[in-house]
């Protein structure tokens, strides 16, 4: 999942019935977004192995109503999803099914970057699968996500338990094309479709036999995690980086506000900031920074370590200039050298899909209430939010119904009663990680976290050089999946 970026933004440029850009920085919708890569940290000359070319595209004809049976509710639309058998023993061998559940997004992005995959199959020999998820890519019902969203019929089946059961279904369907009845399958997802992934181990345990769910904050409902977990992990990241560049950015909001109020602020910000554009008020440049330093320490990877990198630029700078703005964006620019920078938030079908998500079900309460942040305060304000959603499509979001439906509190006590074969694993450094299992609930249920790690790390390619730590983790997943299969294989008697 990308960074959940500048959502207040996105809010404020899809919603374009908001009548004033008054509300303050983050408040209704400050969840930042998710998504496995940060597409600008980017770098495919280091990753190791190569993307395969045994990619297969299938097209399932899926029930666009799994709960219903009214006439509606038997409408198809074609799912996709792609196959990679180059490594997969064969049915005969009832060799596993690796299955990656897409998230809020086109799945060919992820195909890409799950270097899990390709890097474990062979040893493995199992039979990749890559199933998108529903609304998104070439999996929309109606061939557009603007479209789907503004069809008040439509969107109502835009969620997640249709989404598990599309994958349910498209992974039964491919046993039985397959004749691999007896092949175990292991899914897998990132961000949110890690949430997705270790929920549908939990809903569908005849399905999937386990699941490793990254970086899945499936802890951030229903104020189950402090609204201000997300936050707190960002200011302790910049913290740890550096103590001057936590206390400049910090101090650096008033300063913003103290430039634009003055005549001709908003062009000596724009000025100091190499804005495209000229800034038409300051929240368009705070979200932007905001976003930065969310996005930075959420993917703060090897080699580059985008917070050090932010921070580095502010440490040099302070040297040279009192000034706190020059200190922030030598910073920024540290961090990412453009000849100018674009404030205004690119629309995406993830961004219009993901915000229809967070205004029905997927509703995680993120704000800013800690004193020693480095962001001014923003506390969540449900009301401002419900508002919002209830302007945009006329619905209130319902904050309760994912723990009602997947659980959350007791998590521990709950699921270690009956369920097994989870993986969560995280990066600590990632702000994410204050909404994630972080402690192992059984035998099974395993918590795999790094203290250096950022988000869904762990599944993407291997780069030469990666750290000893970011190997180990990786390696002791698989260790545990090939335990699992072990067992699975020793008690199944095959019929
Ligand atoms: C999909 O399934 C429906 C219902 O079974 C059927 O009417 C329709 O023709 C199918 N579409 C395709 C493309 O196979
Ligand atoms: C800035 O980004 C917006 C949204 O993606 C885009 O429409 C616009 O062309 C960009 N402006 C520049 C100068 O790159
Ligand atoms: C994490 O990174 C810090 C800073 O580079 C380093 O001092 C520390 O040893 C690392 N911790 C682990 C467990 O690798």
């Amino acid at each position: 999942m990308q960074t959940m970026r500048r959502s207040l933004v996105q809010w404020l440029l899809i919603a374009t019935f908001f009548t004033s850009r008054t509300m303050s920085m983050g408040s209704p919708n400050r969840t930042p977004r998710l998504s496995p890569i940060d597409q600008r940290l980017r770098d495919p000359n280091t990753v190791l192995a190569s993307v395969s070319s045994d990619h297969e595209t299938f097209f399932y004809n899926q029930t666009l109503d799994h709960f219903n049976y009214q006439p509606k509710s038997y409408t198809t639309f074609p799912q996709r999803y792609v196959i990679n058998s180059k490594w997969w023993g064969g049915a005969h061998t009832n060799a596993p099914i690796f299955a990656y559940f897409g998230a809020e997004g086109p799945i060919d992005q992820d195909i890409n970057i799950l270097g899990f995959f390709p890097e474990n199959a062979p040893r493995f020999n199992a039979l990749l699968v890559y199933i998108e998820h529903r609304f998104y890519g070439q999996s929309n019902p109606v061939g557009s996500m603007a479209d789907s969203v503004k069809n008040k019929n439509l969107r109502g089946y835009f969620n997640s338990a249709q989404a598990l059961a599309d994958y349910a279904e498209v992974l039964q369907h491919i046993k039985k094309k397959l004749h691999a009845h007896n092949s175990p399958i292991i899914v897998i997802g990132g961000s949110y479709g890690g949430m997705l992934a270790s929920w549908f181990r939990l809903k569908y345990p005849h399905i999937a036999f386990g699941a490793l769910a990254s970086s899945a904050p499936i802890l951030y409902f229903d104020h189950l995690t402090p609204e201000d977990g997300y936050y707190s992990v960002v200011t302790n990241d910049f913290k740890e980086a550096s103590e001057n560049c936590y206390t400049t950015i910090r101090k650096s909001w008033d300063e913003i506000q103290k430039v634009a109020s003055m005549p001709h602020g908003l062009a000596i910000l724009s000025q100091k900031f190499k804005t495209c554009a000229p800034l038409k008020n300051s929240i368009d440049l705070t979200n932007y920074l905001d976003s930065t330093y969310a996005s930075a320490a959420q993917y703060n990877a090897p080699p580059k370590y985008p917070t050090s990198q932010i921070c580095q630029g502010i440490d040099a700078a302070s040297k040279s200039t009192t000034d706190i703005l020059d200190r922030v964006f030598a910073g920024v620019s540290a961090y990412q050298q453009k000849s100018c920078y674009n404030m205004t938030e690119q629309v995406s079908q993830t961004s219009i899909g993901w915000r229809w998500q967070s205004c029905s079900e997927i509703v995680m309460p993120i704000g800013i209430t800690s004193k020693v942040s480095m962001f001014p305060s923003s506390p969540y304000n449900p009301q401002e939010f419900i508002d919002n959603c209830k302007k945009i499509y006329g619905v209130t979001p319902r904050a309760h119904w994912a723990t009602t439906y997947y659980g959350g509190y007791d998590i521990r006590m709950v699921l270690s009663k009956f369920a097994s074969n989870i993986i969560f694993s995280n990066g600590l450094k990632d702000p994410y990680s204050s909404a994630g299992v972080l402690e192992d609930i059984s035998d099974t249920i395993l918590a795999v976290k790094t203290t250096n790690g950022s988000h869904c790390l762990d599944i993407l390619s291997s780069r030469l050089g990666d750290p000893d730590w970011l190997i180990k983790q990786r390696q002791l997943e698989v260790q545990i999946i090939k335990n699992w299969l072990k067992k699975y294989y020793l008690n199944h008697i095959f019929g």
